[in-house]
């Protein structure tokens, strides 16, 4: 696992970096921090899943860091393609249809909608301009669009948790 610490290493660095550039992931951020009326003792909001559908969705979560870590590891390795494609099915719209994601927002507050719609169109947006990179050779565009999908990440956490 030579690719866990840089990966820890962007976890860390990343999405701070995108929450002050992108106004639309902080405003996001606040909007989440505004609607946790309901603080967990830590200032999270409380969710409450049916006991399967929880499951559900932390086995997808342990696969949305697997995916990123995966986006990474090809991204290294200048294949962009599979960066793409992985991006694409396991975290973009493609795989919002996939994995019962509208099933599950109907639990969810909007904030927390809005931060799983900005991460599926945010992971889409990476899946597009990784596949430009293939053809320009030049990529930072998608490191940036990557730490966007990462802010999303780190936006939902930051406002939600599941009880
Ligand atoms: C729409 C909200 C939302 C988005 C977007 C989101 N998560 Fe989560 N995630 C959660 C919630 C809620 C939990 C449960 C946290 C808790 O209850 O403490 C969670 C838990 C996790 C866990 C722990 C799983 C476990 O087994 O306990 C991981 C890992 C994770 N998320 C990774 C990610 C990654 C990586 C991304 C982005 C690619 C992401 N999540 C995007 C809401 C989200």
């Amino acid at each position: 696992m030579r690719t866990a610490i840089p990966l820890l290493g962007l976890l860390l660095s990343i999405p701070s970096l995108a929450q002050q550039h992108d106004p639309a992931m902080q405003q996001q951020h606040m909007e989440a921090t505004k609607q946790a009326q309901q603080p967990s003792g830590d200032g999270r909001q409380l969710v409450k899943f049916p006991e399967h559908m929880k499951e559900h969705t932390l086995a997808n979560m342990r696969d949305h860091l697997l995916a990123l870590q995966e986006i990474q590891a090809a991204l290294a390795a200048s294949d962009y393609d599979r960066a793409a494609d992985v991006a694409e099915t396991r975290l973009g719209m493609t795989a919002l249809k996939a994995h019962g994601a509208h099933e599950s927002s109907k639990f969810m507050p909007k904030g927390m909608q809005d931060a799983g719609t900005a991460m599926h169109r945010g992971a889409s947006r990476f899946s597009t301009i990784a596949k430009d990179a293939a053809v320009t050779g030049e990529i930072r565009p998608a490191v940036g669009a990557l730490a966007d999908v990462m802010g999303a990440c780190v936006s939902c956490h930051t406002g939600y948790r599941l009880q």
